[in-house]
């Protein structure tokens, strides 16, 4: 018995899409035939997931903060890197934060809240599994069953997230939806709920912190490997990226991987550098887990193995402002005040070695200072979480302004870089660069670093490459 045919090839070649210079014809027998023969797919759900009771949390903050109003949340789709080439989907952090569904997400995807007398009905919407008698499971490169793998299933969804699942097409936008990233009220108010991190944020950050340690520890002992290869710095991207796909999802981030003059550039990700004995190297990079939480370390470490006098004077300054900055951490202090400890380091010890052409005081005027930040121009904390720079769009009188709270999780991350060609320092001092970046997490008696198991003293570093040897 044959099947009849659930589609006629001129309808088939015509659903194609615009690139069918190279594609294979599928004849009638092949459009005859595939819908059927297929065994049926075992209907077992999973258990809800450990996020599961923290992300209802979450959603009735914000049910709660927009009664009466029709709720968007997007977990966004693919963006092309070139012709048919996307890069990997990665969801919305609040769509995240709200669902609980992460690395495993499906593109397109959205949360929506529906008013109701006394809160809201929350349902995820998303593209249902495919059944055999679509053309998209054989035909759909981006995400057809045969090319990508198959999608849960609606109920498998519901079961794993907790919560009610519907299929996209049933989706119909209103006119006064409230939509993340399109009203500016919403897509504050998710990223602001993001600034005090709950139990599971917790444990998730502190597992980003260890497994972004093991890439630590992978090019530490790859370090001869690295010195060897022409272009170093790649070597280190390389490694760590190792680590960070086969124990996470990816890294939060581009990675650091800056040699000797390359460290002065504060964001160096072209990484194609060689990685000489001598020099330092600033290593900035962050394991994002499944869960799509990141770390954020810096360690600058002496190529050879030990520092030179100089390197270490600037590298143990540094570690001062750190050290600074987190002891004089406590809850209900501002935020802005963190990086004051650090700059007031930074300030004093550039002024003792003659870099400034002020006293510290003066460099430390709010108004007509700063002299100090020639060498080291970024801020010293920020948020940390599902983005590496978490909270973005909360308000700056909860931010930079805002105080200090147990639950929250930053970074303190001050540097000095003396550019190659800064006459301003004495020639020993140009080319230099260091970051000292630890994870902290401030709780009711203070703060926690999470990433103390993380070599960081200059002996210590010193340590760590010996004993890697
Ligand atoms: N890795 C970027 C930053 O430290 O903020
Ligand atoms: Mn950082
Ligand atoms: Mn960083």
């Amino acid at each position: 018995m044959t099947a009849e045919p659930t589609q006629t090839q001129e309808a088939a070649e015509k659903a194609a899409d615009s690139n069918t210079n190279r594609r294979q014809p599928f004849p009638q027998g092949f459009l005859d035939t595939i819908s059927t023969g297929w065994a049926d797919r075992p209907d077992t759900l999973p258990a809800a997931r450990e996020q599961a009771p923290f992300t209802a949390r979450r959603r009735a903050a914000v049910s709660a903060a927009f009664a009466g109003r029709r709720l968007v949340v997007p977990a966004g789709g693919f963006k092309q890197r070139s012709n048919d080439t996307d890069y990997p989907f990665r969801p919305h952090s609040a769509f995240a934060h709200l669902t609980g569904w992460a690395s495993d997400a499906v593109a397109d995807s959205l949360l929506v809240f529906d008013p109701t007398d006394d809160g809201h009905d929350v349902t995820l919407y998303l593209r249902d599994r495919a059944t055999r008698e679509t053309e998209e499971f054989y035909r759909d490169a981006t995400i057809g069953e045969f090319w990508v793998g198959p999608r849960p299933s609606l109920a498998a969804v519901a079961a794993d997230l907790g919560v009610a699942t519907e299929h996209l097409e049933r989706f119909e936008a209103g006119e006064d939806d409230l939509v993340v990233e399109e009203d500016d009220e919403l897509t504050t108010f998710v990223s602001e709920l993001r600034l005090i991190k709950d139990d599971y944020e917790i444990a998730q950050m502190q597992l980003a912190v260890d497994t972004t340690a093991r890439g630590f520890d992978d090019i530490v002992r790859e370090l001869p490997r690295i010195i060897d290869h022409p272009r170093g710095e790649r070597v280190i991207e390389g490694v760590f990226h190792l680590r960070a796909r086969s124990d996470g999802n990816w890294e939060g981030y581009d990675t650091i991987a800056a040699a000797g003059p390359h460290a002065c550039y504060l964001h160096w990700t072209r990484n194609d550098g060689a990685v000489r004995p001598g020099d330092l190297v600033l290593i900035d990079a962050g394991v994002e887990v499944d869960s799509l939480y990141t770390a954020d370390i810096t360690r600058t470490l002496p190529v050879s193995g030990t520092f030179t006098p100089i390197q270490r004077r600037i590298y143990e300054t540094v570690r001062e402002a750190a050290d600074a900055a987190f002891e004089n951490a406590r809850p209900g202090m501002s935020f802005r005040e963190l990086h004051d400890t650090a700059m007031r380091v930074i300030a004093e010890r550039t002024a003792e070695w003659g870099l400034l052409p002020v006293t510290p005081e003066e460099a430390l005027d709010a108004d007509r200072g700063g002299h100090q930040r020639r060498y080291m121009v970024h801020g010293t904390s920020h948020h940390l979480g599902l983005d590496v720079h978490d909270c973005a769009q909360a308000r700056r009188e909860m931010y930079y302004e805002g105080l200090v709270e147990p639950g929250m999780v930053f970074t303190i991350e001050p540097g000095l870089y003396f550019q190659e060609d800064d006459l301003t320092v004495p020639e020993e001092y140009r080319g230099i660069g260091v970051r000292i970046e630890d994870d902290i997490l401030m709780t009711a008696d203070g703060p926690v670093s999470l990433s103390a198991g993380i070599p960081r003293t200059a002996d210590e570093i010193e340590a760590w490459i010996a004993q890697s040897r």
